[in-house]
């Protein structure tokens, strides 16, 4: 069902400076920064050769990943992008072996405009993952 690893999300203290240790210290390609207001995040994205890395900020007062840098204040691994082929037969097929998908089940526009969901960390190994339609 899986294919491609599309991304690995972490989120940072401070956006500039994360994407300043990729750019400069790694030598990575990085992104300029981009709100997604319906997500909750700034996010700035990684280039690397075989996959991206998502840096994630919150932006807005209910960013769903405000408790995540309060109980992770140095930052760290949020979660992983899989790519599917069709998101709604991965996401009956994830639903009908028992796997909770996340909100009210119905994929949304994610970071690259492409539908996406999350499935629960406790389902995945302890990972919040998320499934991304290409
Ligand atoms: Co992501």
């Amino acid at each position: 069902m899986i294919g491609r690893l599309n991304h690995v999300a972490i989120v940072v203290p401070d956006l500039a400076a994360a994407a300043t240790v990729y750019a400069e210290t790694l030598g990575a390609t990085v992104t300029e920064p981009h709100d997604l207001p319906s997500h909750g995040v700034t996010t700035v994205f990684v280039e690397l050769p075989n996959t991206k890395i998502e840096l994630l900020y919150p932006l807005g007062e209910n960013s769903p990943i405000a408790g995540f840098l309060e109980k992770n204040p140095s930052g760290g691994m949020h979660h992983i992008c899989y790519e599917v082929d069709d998101i709604y037969s991965a996401r009956d097929q994830l639903k009908a072996q028992g796997a909770r998908v996340l909100g009210d089940g119905e994929p949304k526009p994610g970071a690259h405009d492409k539908p996406v969901l999350f499935l629960h960390p406790k389902d995945f190994a302890g990972t919040l993952v998320e499934l991304e339609q290409v």
